[in-house]
């Protein structure tokens, strides 16, 4: 039997995206609800799950609707339980810590640009499923969006620019040799820390290669063209015009 959910737009008027709500552990075992669920994301690219149990079992639990967990290829991030979920990574900031820019008069913290995760890997994971810990009282904004969206709404001169296109990525996000991505008014006060055995990670791990444009298991197309990581394309021929979407 079909457990309770509820579903309704992320946004009016946005291209893209649903809420989910009422997700119990025992919806997750239901089989009906796990195909709405993979349906629900096939067809709508993003998934906000509201009013949920805030835990680690139940995450994972939602996070395998999808499919088996990847391991994350960087090794030294810090796991919530490498035992019981691998690939599963915390990533915190403690308030005076972590990298800080100025994007114009506003200073960030712990910035990154529009990028897609796993892209300096061989192998994309399929979904991420995400949850906030602990929130900020100011700021903190994660942008996401959906590859048909933005295929869709790419201006056609430089989606034809980048279809056919490869793009290389590497795994770097330090600010200072940040390749593409960051805005004209962009200034860093201060560098990211280099965890310790970062450059291990690195060097075990040879650059990346994914299509600019891909066509999905529906027919419909799509772009993961982001500049967060990337190194050079032959579609790209300065930063300038490096066609991609930012948050
Ligand atoms: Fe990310």
């Amino acid at each position: 039997m079909m457990t309770e959910i509820s579903v309704s737009p992320l946004k009016e008027g946005l291209p893209f995206g649903r809420r989910v709500r009422g997700v119990t552990m025992a919806a997750t075992e239901d089989a009906q609800t796990r195909d709405t669920l993979k349906n629900l994301f096939v067809e709508h690219g993003v998934l906000l799950f509201e009013d949920m149990d805030p835990s680690d079992a139940l995450q994972v639990a939602v996070s395998n609707v999808f499919g088996p967990l990847k391991e994350h290829p960087v090794k030294n991030l810090s796991r919530v339980d490498a035992d019981a979920y691998p690939g599963v990574v915390k990533i915190h900031s403690p308030g005076g810590s972590g990298g800080l820019v100025s994007i114009g008069t506003k200073q960030l913290s712990h910035w990154l640009p529009w990028h897609f995760d796993h892209a300096y890997n061989d192998e994309l994971n399929y979904a991420g499923v995400l949850r906030a810990t602990e929130i900020v009282p100011e700021g903190g904004l994660t942008g996401f969006t959906d590859g048909v969206a933005l295929y869709e709404a790419f201006p056609k001169d430089l989606l034809a620019k980048i279809e056919g296109k490869t793009i290389i990525y590497t795994l770097n996000v330090q600010y200072e040799t940040m390749r593409f991505g960051k805005p004209d008014d962009f200034a860093v006060l201060r560098s990211k820390p280099v965890p310790a055995g970062f450059a291990d990670d690195v060097a075990r791990m040879p650059r990346a290669l994914h299509p600019a444009v891909w066509t999905r298991d529906t027919g419909r197309r799509c772009s993961t063209s982001a500049r967060g990581c990337a190194r050079a394309s032959s579609a790209w021929k300065t930063p300038r015009v490096t066609p991609c979407s930012r948050r």
